[in-house]
This record gives C-alpha cells, sequence and structure tokens, in this order.
C-alpha cells in the first residue's frame, strides 16, 4: 500500500497529481498536428457519427459532471442539440428519440449498474449507435456499446473520482472535436481548439503547483458545515464536480449553483459562515458572475475565487481570495479548473481528518441499484 502510493499521503492526493500522465495517455495517438486521428472510436465510428443529428449522454456521479460540461462543448462547437441526464432517470423516464440520435455512456468502472441498465434500455428505445467512454477496457458497458473510447486513467483507487474526470473530459473533447469537424467548423477555430486540447497536461501540470497556496486556504473550511460554489457556463459543471468532492470526503455540506440563479435563494444562506468558492469563467460571462459576487461580499459571504490569469478580477479585498491559474484557453478551462478544486476538497479532508480514501456510506462502483 505505501509502496504504491510513493510520496503521497493518499491515493486520492497521488492520483490528483497523475492527471498530466493521465490526460497526455488519453490524448497520445489520438490527437496530432492537424487534428482528431481517424477512427478512434472504432471501426466505422467516423461515419456513424457524421450522421448523428443529436446526442443523449447518461451517467451517474462525477461521470455525469463531465457530461454536463461535454453538453456545452458540443453545442457551442459542432452546432448539435445534447441532453445529459443521470442514469437512474433516464432509465425509468420514456424518453423521446429523435431520429439519429447518438447515445453516449460515461463512466469510469463501466458496471455502474444504473449506467449499465439505461444502456440496455437504449438499445431498445432506437438509437443511431451507442459509444461508451469508460476507464476499463473489460467492462460490461464497453463490451455492450457499439462505439468506444477509452480514457486512459490507469486504475483508481480513491473513491471520489479524480484522474477518471479530467481524462474523461479529454475524451468527450476529441468527441466533440471530431463532430465539430465533421460539420464544418472553421479551419482556424479547429486548429485552435486542438492545440488548447493538446496543452492540457501541461497546463494542468501547471494548476497542480497551487497546491501550497491551496492547502493553506482549507484551513478556513475545517471549522464550517456549509460551502457554496459557484460557476457560469462550462464553468457550472466544474462548481457541481468542486462541490461533490468537498461534501464527499470532508462531510462538508456543499452545494453548486450556476451563478445567475444565487438570487433565486442561495443568496438567503450566505453570511459570514458560508464561504462561497467560485470559479470564475473568462469572456462575456465574467462580468456577470462579478457582479454576483458583488451580491454575496454585500452579504458579508467570504469568497474564494479561481480566476484565469488574464481575467480581469479584484484582488485584495478584506473579505476574499483570488488565486489564479493559467486556464490555457476557454475549451479546456473546465478541465484545468477542476484541478484547484480536488486539491481544496483534499486539503479540508486532510484537516478534518476523514477517511479520505474511503469515505464512509460510499462506494467506487455502485453494481447495485
Ligand atoms: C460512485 C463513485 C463515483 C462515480 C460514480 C459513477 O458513486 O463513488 O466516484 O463518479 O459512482 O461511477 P462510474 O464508474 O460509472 O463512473
Amino acid at each position: 500500500d505505501a509502496v504504491e502510493r510513493g510520496e503521497y499521503r493518499h491515493y486520492m492526493q497521488k492520483e490528483i497529481h497523475e492527471q498530466p500522465r493521465a490526460v497526455n495517455d488519453t490524448l497520445e495517438a489520438r490527437i496530432g498536428p492537424h487534428g482528431v486521428l481517424p477512427n478512434i472510436f472504432g471501426v466505422g465510428g467516423d461515419e456513424l457519427l457524421a450522421k448523428a443529428r443529436g446526442i443523449h449522454i447518461i451517467a451517474c456521479g462525477t461521470s455525469y459532471h463531465a457530461g454536463l460540461v461535454a453538453r456545452y462543448w458540443i453545442e457551442e462547437y459542432a452546432r448539435l442539440p445534447v441532453s445529459v441526464e443521470v442514469a437512474s432517470e433516464y432509465r425509468y423516464r420514456d424518453t423521446v428519440v429523435p431520429d439519429g440520435t447518438l447515445f453516449v455512456a460515461i463512466s469510469q468502472s463501466g458496471e455502474t449498474a444504473d449506467t449499465l441498465a439505461a444502456m440496455r434500455e437504449a438499445r431498445r428505445r432506437g438509437y443511431l449507435a451507442t459509444l461508451a467512454i469508460c476507464n476499463v477496457p473489460e467492462s460490461s458497458v464497453v463490451r455492450e456499446a457499439d462505439l468506444k473510447l477509452m480514457t486512459r486513467a490507469g486504475p483508481e483507487i480513491g473513491v471520489a473520482s479524480t484522474k477518471a474526470f479530467t481524462t474523461q473530459l479529454a475524451a468527450l473533447a476529441l468527441l466533440c472535436l471530431r463532430l465539430a469537424e465533421q460539420r464544418g467548423l472553421e479551419r482556424d477555430r479547429y486548429a485552435d481548439l486542438c492545440a488548447q486540447l493538446a496543452h492540457l497536461p501541461r497546463a494542468i501540470e501547471e494548476a497542480l503547483k497551487l497546491e501550497p497556496q491551496i492547502a493553506e486556504l482549507a484551513a478556513l473550511f475545517v471549522p464550517l458545515e456549509h460551502a457554496l460554489f459557484l460557476g457560469r457556463g462550462a464553468q457550472y459543471p466544474v462548481a457541481l464536480e468542486g462541490s461533490l468532492k468537498l461534501k464527499e470526503i470532508s462531510y462538508i455540506h456543499a452545494e453548486a449553483y450556476p451563478a445567475g440563479e444565487l438570487k433565486h435563494g442561495p443568496l438567503a444562506l450566505v453570511d459570514e459562515a458560508m464561504p462561497v468558492v467560485a470559479v470564475a469563467p473568462n469572456g462575456p460571462l465574467l462580468d456577470k458572475l462579478k457582479s454576483n459576487l458583488q451580491e454575496v461580499r454585500a452579504r458579508g459571504g467570504r469568497l474564494i475565487v479561481f480566476a484565469d490569469e488574464s481575467a480581469p478580477m479584484d484582488t485584495g479585498n478584506a473579505t476574499g481570495t483570488t488565486l489564479r491559474i493559467e486556464s490555457g484557453g476557454t475549451f479546456i478551462a473546465p478541465a484545468v479548473f477542476t484541478v484547484p478544486l480536488q486539491l481544496l476538497a483534499y486539503h479540508v479532508a486532510v484537516l478534518r481528518g476523514t477517511d479520505v480514501d474511503q469515505p464512509r456510506n460510499l462506494a467506487k462502483s455502485v453494481t447495485v441499484e
């Protein structure tokens, strides 16, 4: 055990630090200087993807959050309608499946009971094809899917998923790029997105360097019982994932909201005992987020903002901390900004003395309903 963990105190910390390697492996021999390579989804995969007129993504837990990020990506760059649903709801719902819809199951283990049952149900519902994005090649989900793209995270031991998530994002980014290219995304834009994706392992490596600062910040959360995470656009699922990590391993009640919803409820909870963690997007939504954050500040809430290096954010206010991250571009930013939130949850849990790798009541793979 100690040998496998090496220099790290927990598997989770080790797995967080393995992300540059894991993402690199997931992209390896799948993206080249001219873009995504042919047929990385299996024989005949590109022809099937070219026929897709819409996508339904199904998953659970952290994998579901990866699907939510993919929705923002695929709709923006490939202009295909995407819906994302948790498997346990999907399987019992009488879904409408428009002609030419591709079914995508995302699962680290490939054995989650609800995800597997949803995929079996999908076979009866008449999809164009099923695609599995999965970390375990011999798993049931992979065996039963028509197309597959393996994440190459390697075995993940920590119950709270980390490297599986960022490698799922890398795989979904490849899917998005293939679909976008087929649907005529301008060459320059396509080339820029490919370059961003190729840079992702390095960008994650840079984000990991924030660990000492984040470990310091973690002390603030130790005596608290609640935290609120905010994001906008593709950073909203990142906020969801950050809040899930915190609740899973530190047992602090955490919720995530799209920042624009703050005024429709959660603002009532904000006070000095409710820290607000915000993942700042770049681009047109940044100003909107800033005005959301102003509302938090006005109510005495303590703000922790993760912002892009180039984003104009005020720093040094009395009740907040801003940490700067080099996002490497809007496309890959969700994957990069996930890393500091993983580190935050990890260090809070360590300080609270919980069983980080084996949180109470949770299982790595839920193979029963
Ligand atoms: C469990 C794990 C989570 C995981 C979820 C889905 O809840 O604790 O970390 O995200 O199952 O698992 P899957 O293997 O299908 O991605």
